[in-house]
């Protein structure tokens, strides 16, 4: 995810376009690439849970009508043959607890990362590349975190361990964890996931940890999700958790995707749709000549047509009331800009609006060399703790070269929000397009998100 806004400085990232617009996974750290074979079908699962009941009574709101889901249809807008080295565990989850005074004298302690195994217990194809992991804590323990943050998992391939930084779709203080990984050309860990976790497989993790989230950011009582993709996936965890516990939320949900096809959580917002009278969505299909907006009141879906991308006029047919909304944005950093740029025009308080992008801080400046085919220039890296003093080339990410040369470094989320690949330059300098987990007083003293910094000179580095 790349840009995020805290609630006291709401600095927006700079941000990369990327070419693979929305079909770029907005959630998962990969490096982009075409989609590869379809995700496994889920595998029979060998646990039996207890059915979560619903966090709060909101039920009290269902709708009588069927709901639908609101179309906006227009132009807008290797399998590794290791096996995870942690036994199979078996056991059965206690129901959710969902009442205050039950909370206050029977709270489950909370999951610690790092004592307690993550325990794969369900798969769910969400599309044909994206599936949701839930998991149990393997002590049976809560899940307490910020809607929106996200999880770094550790997972082992090949005896090598990999991080990565996985957005959670779930809502928090249940038993339950989900993540919903889209695959990524060339996306080492979440085709891995995709093709071998397995239910009864454990994972260890790192942190819960991301400022992207409905806690920290200040917020009005109406707000705006937006999201593109697999973006969908921490604007998700905002909406159920609001829904679940803030009856005066007024709730608008613009989603964008390919087509129909393409649209994570479907199923999921329809249900929240009949559920509660102040939740909306709106679907922005990237593949279709037409504007059709169904609402979830009336069973007279009024008709209309928009090309382009999504655009001011989009957004200002949809929301009149824009101005006196909040916005969480999460996807593609080409989208996200466009709706950044849209919101500046219409003279958005950008105090109101926080966006993260878990899309690669991709090493443009080198991508920039070989386009145009300009000579690469070799610089000197230097890191001494590890006895490296190596060749790179001028203009590659600095984490990149970290972890060619076995330096071990962390890249979790691989797009500085994370704060895994933090370390300091000792001598020389970078470019740095994020430096968002790192405080002034680190910045000062060097220190630099890897991920989001490029080579530019002979360089020094420290991991600590
Ligand atoms: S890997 Fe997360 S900030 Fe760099």
């Amino acid at each position: 995810m790349s840009s995020s806004n805290t609630p006291s400085s709401p600095v927006l990232k700079p941000l990369k376009l990327n070419s693979s617009g929305l079909g770029q996974s907005a959630t998962s750290k990969e490096q982009p690439a075409p989609v590869s074979s379809k995700l496994q079908e889920p595998t029979l699962s060998t646990l039996k849970l207890s059915t979560p009941k619903p966090l709060s009574p909101k039920l009290s709101t269902s709708k009588l009508s069927p709901p639908k889901l609101n179309f906006t249809l227009g132009g807008s807008s290797s399998k590794n043959s290791s096996k995870l080295a942690t036994p199979k565990l078996n056991f059965s989850l206690g129901e959710t607890i969902t009442k205050p005074n039950d909370i206050k004298s029977l709270k489950p302690a909370a999951w610690s990362p790092s004592t307690t195994p993550l325990v794969l217990v369900k798969r769910e194809l969400e599309t044909h590349d994206s599936m949701s992991f839930t998991f149990a804590a393997a002590d049976q323990a809560q899940f307490d975190f910020k809607p929106g943050q996200f999880v770094t998992l550790a997972v082992n391939i090949d005896d090598k361990t990999h991080y990565r930084a996985y957005s959670i779709s779930s809502v928090p203080q249940q038993k339950q964890l989900r993540l919903t990984i889209k695959r990524v050309p060339d996306g080492l860990v979440s085709n891995w996931l995709a093709d071998n976790l397995s239910i009864g497989d454990s994972l260890s993790a790192l942190n819960i940890a991301g400022q992207f989230n409905s806690t920290d950011c200040t917020h009005k009582s109406k707000l705006l999700l937006i999201s593109a993709g697999c973006g969908i996936t921490p604007v998700m965890s905002i909406a159920k958790t609001l829904l679940a516990q803030d009856s005066d939320a007024d709730i608008e949900f613009l989603h964008c995707a390919r087509d129909k096809d393409n649209v994570i959580f479907h199923d999921e917002m329809q249900t929240l749709l009949a559920q509660h009278k102040n939740f909306n969505v709106q679907l922005l299909l990237e593949n279709s000549d037409g504007f059709a907006s169904f609402s979830a009141n009336t069973d007279n879906p009024s008709l209309s047509h928009q090309t382009g991308m999504v655009s001011s006029e989009v957004i200002q047919q949809l929301y009149p009331d824009l101005n006196q909304r909040t916005i969480f944005l999460c996807g593609p950093v080409g989208f996200m800009k466009a709706v950044e740029n849209i919101a500046q025009e219409s003279d958005f308080d950008m105090a109101n609006f926080f966006q993260e992008s878990f899309t690669p801080a991709a090493d443009n400046t080198q991508q920039e060399q070989i386009s145009s085919g300009a000579t690469a220039t070799s610089v000197m890296l230097h890191v001494p703790d590890f006895a490296v003093e190596a060749e790179v080339i001028q203009g590659s990410l600095l984490l990149d070269a970290l972890e060619k040369h076995g330096v071990p470094v962390i890249g979790a989320c691989r797009a500085g929000v994370c704060g895994s690949c933090k370390c300091k330059v000792t001598k020389g300098s970078v470019k740095s397009t994020s430096t968002e987990t790192l405080t002034a007083a680190e910045i000062e003293q060097g220190f630099v998100l890897a991920c989001s910094s490029t080579v530019e000179g002979d360089l020094a580095v420290a991991l600590s």
